[in-house]
């Protein structure tokens, strides 16, 4: 059985095979009608335990345009109030026939759990748990570089050899940090991480990356920089940073933005904490991604519910009679 639960999982084939299928699939944002067949029949839970916009909305998106039928379950005003187990949800989906629960948990470890524990049959898609990872997330921040870095049409079969990608802030409670880092190792890119010394994980010095304090000296050198939210939710209100003071020495604002290289792109995975790791002026520049990025997420939805799910048809054909 497969799951996608941790991007440290993925081979460099395996991550350039789910690229190049999400290329694919966005060529079928392309067509006048944009359903593919592929996963008629088959139902897809979106288990979210913890609040999400673009992730949820995504894969409901994706498992849609796939045909897929979607149940989408929110913990807010569920059993899970009433102290319902993580077991007891999960055999209560598996009665309703998942094929697959896209989850995402406050607790670090809760999609293992899930795939590990036979309480389902189903793949179990992992869409961020607590502050360790988010593997789709990685993946598609994976696919906007490559298409922005290495090329649309050039960058199939392609990884990011040789790319310099800076990640910046909060690293300590972020779960796409962690995925970014990975992936992109595995991707053949450089990696840096910025951050204040607070919010530098313990451990950090066993990932595949480099680490500085020297936002300033890091930009020219740099082909994307991704600025990470300052997550205070998970932080003692005591240590929250001023905005201030954050942003003066690890925000990026129109000065700073102009030391990168001009083919550089900002990126951010959102939400985003307009004034603090970012200015609006950065954010609603065409150097920022982050929409580009929001919608290149459906395209790789798409292909990692596909690979899953999607046994031996190809996921697109040319002949139109094949799509609803
Ligand atoms: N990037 C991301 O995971 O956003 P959401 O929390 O809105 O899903």
């Amino acid at each position: 059985k497969r799951h996608l639960i941790s991007a440290a999982d993925l081979t460099r084939d395996d991550a350039v095979l789910i690229l190049d299928t999400a290329e694919e699939m966005a060529r079928v944002a392309d067509r006048p009608i944009k359903k593919l067949p592929t996963l008629r029949g088959r139902t897809v839970v979106n288990l979210f335990f913890e609040d999400s916009t673009r992730t949820r909305i995504s894969f409901e998106a994706a498992a849609k345009r796939l045909s897929a039928d979607v149940i989408n379950f929110s913990a807010k005003g569920s059993s899970v109030s009433k102290g319902e187990s993580l077991k007891d949800t999960a055999l209560t989906l598996e009665a309703m026939g998942a094929d697959a629960v896209v989850i995402r948990h406050h607790a670090s470890g809760a999609p293992y759990r899930l795939a590990n524990s036979g309480w389902i049959d189903g793949a179990v898609v992992n869409a961020g748990d607590g502050t360790h990872e988010h593997p789709t997330q990685a993946l598609l921040d994976a696919f906007t570089m490559r298409r922005r870095l290495v090329g649309r049409d050039a960058g199939l079969g392609k990884d990011l050899s040789g790319r310099r990608i800076t990640i910046v802030g909060d690293v300590l409670h972020s779960r796409v940090a962690r995925s970014n880092v990975q992936l992109l190792h595995t991707l053949g890119a450089e990696v840096t991480l910025v951050a204040p010394p607070t919010l530098v994980p313990v451990g950090v010095g066993s990932w595949p990356c480099e680490v500085s304090y020297d936002l300033d000296a890091v930009l020219p050198k740099s082909d994307a920089v991704m600025m990470l939210r300052v997550q205070r939710e998970r932080m003692n209100a005591a240590f929250f940073p001023t905005e201030r003071e954050y942003s003066r020495r690890y925000g990026l604002d129109g000065d700073r933005m102009a030391k990168m290289p001009e083919h550089a792109i900002v990126m951010h995975p959102g939400p985003m904490n307009r004034g603090m790791e970012i200015t609006a002026e950065v954010a609603d520049s065409d150097r920022c991604t982050a929409v580009e990025q929001v919608a290149n997420g459906v395209s790789t939805r798409m292909a990692v519910l596909y690979l899953l799910l999607g046994g031996s048809e190809p996921a697109v054909t040319t002949n139109n009679a094949r799509t609803e």
